[in-house]
């Protein structure tokens, strides 16, 4: 089925459905990455912090509690700070991330949606998308704009929540999770791996790498030189 024909939340419901304050979004959090995506929080770090260039867009911010990890493992591990632009198309999460930010004028937020972005072609040396494509109502529409605003051979890193894998009660566990993330409106769904592959290269990225791991798909993608 095309994305054209199967759009089941409309931007402005996923943006409501993240209305709860920052504290129990983060907390949750926890919960939805260890059971729903059987993912560390230390695979993620290396993923983005390591996909972090001089002009960097991080898309979906949320309440920047995530981006703040990476921030503070890439100064640990002496990386070079960065000029961000981070975007969120829910309020509640992007005043979450202004009050995190505030007082760090390289760190610039934007309520913006990621299939309409307000920023040039080419603007961007990397992207990173942490744990929100399958929460986009229209993924195709946002990865084409990710691709527009990165330059040439900027890369994009992703993960993206995968239909239930493994063991039948993890299975079960998550299965749960993901059924109430729906039903709240904070997931749109999971995905295939080699769907999630496919949409990126319709998109006009090439394949970095990519693996999958516990319910997650991780993947590093690179808009062409010219
Ligand atoms: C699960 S949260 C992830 C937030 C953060 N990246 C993290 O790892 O904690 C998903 C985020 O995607 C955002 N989002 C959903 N649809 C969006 C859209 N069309 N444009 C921009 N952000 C969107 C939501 O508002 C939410 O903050």
């Amino acid at each position: 089925m095309t994305e054209s024909n199967r759009v089941e939340k409309s931007r402005e419901e996923i943006a409501a459905a993240y209305s709860s304050h920052p504290w129990w979004y983060d907390v949750r959090g926890f919960f939805i990455l260890t059971f729903a995506y059987r993912s560390t929080l230390w695979e993620q770090v290396r993923l983005f912090g390591n996909n972090i260039a001089t002009r960097h867009l991080e898309v979906a911010i949320g309440t920047g509690t995530f981006f703040d990890i990476v921030l503070k493992w890439r100064k640990w591990k002496g990386l070079p700070r960065a000029s961000v632009v981070g975007i969120d198309y829910a309020q509640p999460m992007l005043m979450g991330a202004m009050t995190r930010f505030r007082g760090q004028p390289d760190i610039e937020l934007d309520h913006a949606d990621v299939a309409a972005l307000p920023y040039d072609d080419n603007s961007f040396d990397s992207a990173n998308v942490a744990n929100a494509v399958h929460c986009f109502p229209e993924v195709d529409a946002g990865l084409k704009e990710i691709f527009r605003v990165l330059r040439p051979g900027g890369k994009l890193a992703a993960n993206v929540l995968l239909y239930p894998r493994g063991p039948q009660f993890l299975r079960w566990i998550a299965n749960r999770i993901n059924a109430w993330g729906m039903r709240k409106g904070i997931l749109v769904r999971p995905f295939e791996a080699s769907d999630v592959r496919d949409r990126m290269v319709s998109a006009g990225f090439e394949i970095v790498r990519d693996h999958v791991s516990g319910n997650t798909y991780n993947v590093i993608a690179r808009k062409p030189d010219g």
